[in-house]
């Protein structure tokens, strides 16, 4: 499995993963008005091929601002279902925060499954709020510096609002 950055060729192709990963409409979800207009993070935007070039699993990443902070929205994540308990989310997950800590970024959050993310030190973000709906116990977070989360609480917003 080869991880690299996501280019201009592979955006098609990354989509149609999500679209069978996802439910349809997934672009619905409240999420994706945070991304509206903002480009993706372009370093932590990766594509996990296997050894015959074959899309088995990617990740993209947007910036957010909560209440004059800027954090690392983490995903969309998806592996193809044939390509699925193999560890390349795992994988992904791994090099997305590695990448993020190296070029400088804080503090990362996302919406998920605490029991899978859990693993990776996601832990639920008290007073943080997506906008709805969004379920609070899905709002997690990870601190890539000492305390970089403390005392941060508010909406989750553009991160045009952070300028
Ligand atoms: C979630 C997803 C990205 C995991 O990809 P993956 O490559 O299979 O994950 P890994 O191989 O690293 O980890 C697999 C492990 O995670 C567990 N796991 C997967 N999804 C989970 C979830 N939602 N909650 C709890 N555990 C979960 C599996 O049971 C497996 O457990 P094991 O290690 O004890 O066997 C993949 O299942 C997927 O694309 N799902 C559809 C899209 C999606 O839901 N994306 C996440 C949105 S928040």
């Amino acid at each position: 499995m080869t991880m690299a950055e996501e280019t201009a060729g592979d955006w098609w192709e990354v989509e149609a993963l999500y679209d069978l990963c996802f439910a349809p409409g997934r672009s619905a979800l409240s999420s994706y008005r945070l991304r509206d207009g903002v480009p993706p993070i372009a370093p932590l935007c990766l594509t996990a091929r296997d050894e015959h070039g074959i899309l088995a699993g990617a990740v993209r990443n947007w910036p957010v601002c909560i209440h004059g902070h800027l954090a690392v929205l983490l995903g969309p994540i998806a592996v193809h279902p044939t390509r699925q308990g193999e560890g390349v989310a795992a994988m992904l997950m791994r090099q997305c925060l590695a990448v993020a800590a190296d070029h400088g970024w804080d503090r990362v959050m996302l919406v998920g499954d605490a029991p899978y993310y859990g693993r990776f030190g996601f832990e639920k973000l008290q007073g943080v709020e997506m906008p709805p709906p969004t379920n609070p116990d899905r709002v997690l977070g990870l601190a890539l510096r000492d305390g970089a989360w403390d005392g941060i609480r508010g909406h989750v917003t553009q991160a045009t609002d952070c300028k």
